[in-house]
């Protein structure tokens, strides 16, 4: 008899944003006339950038051709994509990465999913609340909690993010192996400083604990002092795995690339206490289950690092940013407490009533779609958070009608 993977059936129904696109859909098919602003899921409208579009046209061109044609690529990416990203995205910021550390891939979302793989399955995980439902979903499927209760998990250690600590978690008062940060934050579009940042680090090292840090908002980031990796730091090469993507920076939601980093330096230890290089058993993994992003979409991403694409790819986070300033300000001038939306593209709202109510008065009442904050845990029970990725125009508008739809 083949039989399932019941820690599946410890799961919420369905994914969050699966969960939300079904709500909105049926209110859509109820009010057909209504006209709908989308501020929920963090997916970027504007178009590629220019210098990316040209190097897809010329890579695609290439592809119709015996002599430049290309098959499978290297699993990890191609050199020309990892030397450029290695340069640029660190050693440029004074972090040392190097080019054969870096894994490219399909998102962010898969490597923050598949990365537990690589874990033993009694590691002590810590989950910040509130959070991305992905580091808390896939740690449920490979069994490594009981089934819920009141919304939470037995078996994780949960961080609180909370307005008391400005959003940015204590270090856990019992052991923990697994730690995922993310900064900018999402959902909370806090940032951390570097203080807060070697404060972690030092607690994975006198602990020999390991840190997943996704830094997929980076790009948001203006603040000269607030740092971009979580490399920047002293020591983090030992003890953290990075996570990129060009998802929110460069517009890439629908074609697909990211990219992970595994410091050589970084190790977990076997059954025995032997260390273990993380790189060798990511590469094993990488390589086994992943045959490479395609050629002309690693040669789009290369473009981001050309001058005309960091030009391009600047304008196009700053609009958004602009967004997120507009969507905060309004939202401080009708009363409610907001973070976020400096820094990072999504505004975290305290709305003082049940995130769900709140969620169905916007959409009702102005057409407009947010994110409960109660779907990335407990802490968010009271918040929604507001999207920055759409038009200025549509921003102008949906605030508009919610600055009605609440007087
Ligand atoms: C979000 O809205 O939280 C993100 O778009 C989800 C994602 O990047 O997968």
């Amino acid at each position: 008899m083949i039989r399932i993977n019941s820690h599946y059936q410890k799961l919420q129904a369905s994914y969050l944003f699966a969960d939300i696109a079904r709500r909105v859909a049926a209110f859509q098919a109820r009010n057909p006339q209504q006209s709908l602003i989308r501020l929920g899921i963090g997916d970027v409208t504007q178009p590629l950038p220019a210098a990316c579009i040209a190097a897809l046209h010329k890579a695609t061109d290439e592809m119709a051709n015996a002599s430049s044609f290309r098959g499978y690529g290297p699993e990890q990416g191609y050199d020309f994509l990892r030397e450029a990203i290695a340069a640029y995205d660190f050693r440029a910021r004074g972090a040392q990465v190097d080019a054969d550390e870096i894994f490219v891939s399909d998102g962010a979302k898969s490597d923050t999913g598949n990365i537990q793989e690589i874990f033993a399955q009694d590691v002590r995980v810590a989950i910040p609340d509130p959070v991305y439902p992905v580091y808390v979903d896939t740690n449920v499927m490979a069994g490594r909690t009981e089934a819920a209760q009141d919304g939470r998990y037995p078996g994780f250690v949960y961080l609180d993010s909370t307005a008391a600590n400005g959003y940015v978690p204590a270090l856990p008062s019992e052991p923990v192996d697994l730690i995922y940060l993310c900064f900018p934050n999402n959902p909370t579009g806090a940032t951390a400083t570097r203080a807060q940042l070697a404060a972690w680090v030092e607690y994975a090292r006198q602990n020999r604990a390991l840190i997943l840090f996704d830094a997929a908002y980076e790009a948001f980031i203006r603040d000269p002092d607030i740092p971009h990796s979580i490399y920047e730091i002293p020591g983090a090469r030992e003890v953290a795995i990075e996570f990129r993507s060009f998802s929110k920076t460069a517009g890439f939601t629908g074609l697909r690339c990211a990219y992970t980093v595994v410091p050589k330096e970084c190790m977990a230890w076997d059954d025995s206490g032997q260390a273990v290089p993380l790189h060798a058993l990511w590469t094993r993994r990488h390589t086994t289950k992943f045959n490479g992003v395609s050629y002309p979409v690693q040669r789009a991403a290369e473009a981001v690092y050309s001058p005309e694409g960091q030009q391009q790819v600047h304008a196009l986070v700053d609009g958004y940013l602009a967004n997120a300033r507009t969507i905060r300000s309004a939202f401080e001038s009708m009363g409610f407490a907001c973070t976020g939306g400096v820094n990072a593209p999504y505004v975290w709202i305290d709305t003082q009533r049940d995130a769900w109510e709140f969620f169905d008065l916007l959409l009702t009442r102005a057409g407009v779609v947010c994110t409960p904050g109660i779907g990335f845990g407990r802490c968010g029970q009271q918040h929604v958070r507001i999207s920055a990725f759409n038009s200025a125009a549509q921003v102008e508008q949906a605030l508009q009608r919610i600055t009605r739809a609440l007087s």
